[in-house]
C-alpha cells in the first residue's frame, strides 16, 4: 500500500482497510469449519463502517450485533434477517421490539429476567422470539481483563443452572422458542485452551437439554481469536475448529462463530502526521495530529500497536527515546512509549498498525475533534468509505437549541 500517495489524497488523520485480506481470513476461517455446517457472524462491534459490513455480506457473512444500531447497520446493508443475532448484556424494550419486528434468526439472552422481557414483548407483538442463551461457563480466557467475559465474576452471560432453568421455561413458552446456545469467553485470546474447555463444557450441556427434549440448532462460540500485534503467536484457526468440533460429535448443531477483531484487525492502519517534535531534560516527544479520540486502545487497555515512521531512510539516528503522543489535554493521549525513532519533520508520516478492530468504531468527538476519514483498499485500488466529519456535523444536533434559546 502506498501511505503516502493515500495519506496525499484523503488527508490526515485516516484509517485504512485492505479489503482483500479481510477476505482472505474469512475464507480462512470458512474452510477450517468446512467439515461441519457453519456461518461466520461478523462481530461489527470490531468495525461497523457500512462498506465492511457491505464486504463480508457479499463473502456470505452474517452480523453479531450488540445493539439495535448495529442491526440496523446490517439490515440496512442488506444481511439476511435470517444471519443476524442480537447479542449484548443488556436490551432495552425498544431494541428488543425492533429485533421481533425484524425477524432477526436469534436474541441471545443474558439473565432470567431478560428471557421474561423478551417473552412478555413477543407476546404483546403476537410473535415467537427465537432465542439463545449465553453461558458463562466460569473459564479463564488469560487476556486483558477488560475483555476478559467467560468468568463469573464478569457481567456476561448465565451459570449452567440458570441456563437450565432459561431453557426449560422457554420450551414451555408459547412466545418463545429455543434454538441456540451461545458462549463468548473474552477477546484478543492466544491460547487454544479455553476454547476447549468452553466447548466441552457447554455441549455437555447441549447433550443434557436434548434429553429434556430441548433440540438447538446452533452452537455458537463466539468470537475472541487473538490476532498478531507485536509478534504474539495466535491460534491456528484449524487447529481452534478442531478444538470446537471434536466435543460435538453426535450433535445435530450448526456451528456459528462471532470473529471481529480476526477478520479486520491487522487488515487496517490509521494514518497520521508528524506536527512537532520537542524534548526537555528526560523525555522526547513525537506530536502528531492523531489521538486518543481516533484510536483509543492504547490509552484504555495500554494495548501495543506497532508504530512506524515512513520514508526514514538517510535520517539522522535521535538517541533519545520517544512518546509518540496526540495533541489532547489528557497523560492517556499516546500511541506508544518509549520507541526508538530517527528524528522526525513537521508532516511526516506515521502508520500505526493493526488498527481495524475496535479502532474507528470506538473513536469519538472528545476534545470537538471530527472523526477521521475511512479508505478502503481492494484489488490494487482506493476509494473513500468514509466522510472526514466537518464542524457542521459537530454541532448539527445542537444548533437549532442555540438558535431558540436566542428568540426566547
Ligand atoms: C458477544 C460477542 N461476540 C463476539 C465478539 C467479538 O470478539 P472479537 O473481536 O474478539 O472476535 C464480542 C466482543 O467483545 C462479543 O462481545
Amino acid at each position: 500500500m502506498d501511505f503516502r500517495k493515500i495519506a496525499d489524497s484523503y488527508g490526515t488523520p485516516l484509517y485504512i482497510y485492505d479489503f482483500d485480506y479481510i477476505t482472505r481470513r474469512y475464507l480462512e476461517l470458512k474452510e477450517a469449519f468446512k467439515a461441519r455446517k457453519s456461518i461466520v457472524f461478523y462481530a461489527l462491534k470490531a468495525n461497523s463502517n457500512l462498506s465492511v459490513l457491505k464486504h463480508l455480506r457479499d463473502l456470505g457473512a452474517g452480523c453479531d450485533c450488540v445493539s439495535i444500531g448495529e442491526v440496523k447497520r446490517a439490515l440496512f446493508v442488506g444481511v439476511p434477517k435470517y444471519k443476524i443475532i442480537f447479542s449484548g448484556v443488556g436490551k432495552c424494550d425498544a431494541e428488543i421490539k425492533e429485533a421481533l419486528l425484524n425477524d432477526i434468526l436469534m436474541i441471545n439472552l443474558e439473565s432470567f429476567e431478560e428471557m421474561l422481557r423478551v417473552e412478555s414483548i413477543a407476546k404483546e407483538l403476537e410473535k415467537v422470539a427465537r432465542i439463545s442463551v449465553r453461558v458463562n461457563p466460569n473459564i479463564d480466557a488469560k487476556t486483558h481483563p477488560y475483555i476478559s467475559t467467560g468468568l463469573h465474576e464478569n457481567k456476561f452471560g448465565v451459570d449452567i443452572q440458570t441456563a437450565k432453568k432459561i431453557y426449560l421455561k422457554a420450551k414451555q413458552s408459547n412466545f418463545l422458542d429455543p434454538v441456540g446456545i451461545h458462549f463468548h469467553i473474552g477477546s484478543q485470546i492466544l491460547e487454544i485452551e479455553p476454547f476447549k474447555e468452553a466447548s466441552k463444557i457447554v455441549s455437555d450441556l447441549v447433550r443434557s437439554l436434548n434429553a429434556l427434549n430441548i433440540e438447538l440448532k446452533f452452537f455458537d462460540i463466539g468470537g475472541g481469536l487473538g490476532i498478531d500485534y507485536n509478534g504474539e503467536k495466535t491460534i491456528d484457526p484449524y487447529a481452534y475448529a478442531q478444538a470446537v468440533l471434536e466435543n460435538l460429535s453426535g450433535l445435530d448443531v450448526t456451528l456459528a462463530c462471532e470473529p471481529g477483531r480476526y477478520l479486520v484487525g491487522n487488515s487496517g492502519y490509521f494514518l497520521t502526521k508528524v506536527l512537532y517534535e520537542k524534548e526537555n531534560s528526560h523525555k522526547r516527544f513525537v506530536i502528531v495530529d492523531g489521538a486518543m479520540n481516533d484510536l483509543l486502545r492504547p490509552a484504555l487497555y495500554n494495548t501495543f500497536h506497532k508504530v512506524e515512521l515512513l520514508e526514514s531512510k538517510n535520517r539522522p539516528d535521535s538517541t533519545l527515546l520517544c512518546d509518540v503522543v496526540g495533541p489532547i489535554c489528557e497523560s492517556g493521549d499516546f500511541f506508544i512509549k518509549d520507541i526508538k525513532l530517527p528524528k522526525t519533520k513537521h508532516d511526516d508520516l506515521i502508520v500505526v498498525h493493526s488498527a481495524g478492530a475496535y479502532g474507528f468504531s470506538m473513536s469519538s468527538n472528545y476534545n470537538s475533534r471530527p472523526r477521521v476519514a475511512e479508505v478502503a483498499y481492494e484489488s490494487g485500488k482506493y476509494r473513500l468509505i468514509r466522510q472526514r466529519e466537518s464542524f457542521e456535523d459537530l454541532i448539527s444536533k445542537e444548533i437549532s437549541f442555540l438558535n431558540s434559546e436566542k428568540s426566547e
